[in-house]
């Protein structure tokens, strides 16, 4: 991924740990089945220790590409982050299951579904807040889904995703080196469920127009005379 790509997450970006209050505006969109090459690539881009921080233990290519292959879109919810070529930036799983079988969450609320989250953004656009957005996204899709708990699992030595979970209010608990990360949400309301909605559509505006200017870019390229880039 070229850093220039980048660019796509906003005009005035700088790409050098942006403080609070300078960081661009990240769009976050709901995956599917389109995305799925997207995600394949995304994923294997992760170097082994991103994919123990994410997977809990160094996944291979072959187990990897299995696991972007079982993705249900049905099922579990997929939020991406796009650059400006339509890569993935950042990607948040969101699996939810029924209580009963989760052998961690089964006593932790009456509701009928709880919901694990899992997260990771490429190694060139941390620190720009897709995570925590991904995260946010995630939150909400839950109590529009009458889910009101929200799960996370990671290391104990992932002080960057122990410190979103802590500033979303998250209860952590520790042990072995492992750590274990509780959010209880609110019921939706109607500003939860507008919230999302209009996200949702910032975010396909975003992706429409960066699909028209790749398309556009394409077909200057390749006008007689042009070098293509
Ligand atoms: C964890 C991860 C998703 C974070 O993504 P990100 O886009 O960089 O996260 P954000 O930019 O939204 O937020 C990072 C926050 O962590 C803080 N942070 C960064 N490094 C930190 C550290 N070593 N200790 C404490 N906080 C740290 C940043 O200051 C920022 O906080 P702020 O928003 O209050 O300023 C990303 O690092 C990643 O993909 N890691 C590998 C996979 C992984 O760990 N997944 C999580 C397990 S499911």
């Amino acid at each position: 991924m070229d850093s220039n790509d980048l660019e796509g997450l906003t005009p005035n970006m700088n790409t050098s740990s942006p403080t609070a209050g300078e960081r661009p505006v990240v769009r976050v969109k709901e995956l599917s089945e389109r995305d799925r090459r997207r995600l394949l690539m995304h994923f294997l881009a992760l170097d082994d220790s991103d994919r123990l921080l994410r997977f809990g233990t160094i996944l291979p290519d072959e187990l990897i590409t299995r696991y972007v292959q079982r993705l249900d879109f049905s099922r579990d919810t997929v939020f991406g982050v796009y650059d400006a070529n339509l890569a993935l930036l950042g990607v948040g799983h969101l699996a939810f299951t029924p209580r009963e079988t989760s052998s961690i969450l089964h006593n932790a609320t009456l509701k009928a579904r709880v919901a694990e989250f899992g997260v990771s953004v490429a190694s060139n656009a941390r620190g720009m807040g897709i995570g925590s957005r991904l995260f946010e996204r995630a939150a909400i899709r839950c109590r529009n889904e009458d889910v009101d708990t929200l799960y996370m699992h990671c290391l104990s030595s992932n002080q960057t995703m122990i410190h979103i979970a802590a500033k979303a209010g998250m209860e952590i608990h520790r042990e072995y080196g492992e750590a274990d990360a509780y959010l209880k949400l609110l019921p939706a309301s109607p500003g939860t469920m507008l919230a999302e909605a209009v996200e949702e559509q910032f975010a396909t505006f975003d992706y429409g127009f960066k699909a028209n200017t790749k398309a556009a870019l394409k077909w200057w390229n390749r006008l007689p005379g042009r070098k293509a880039k």
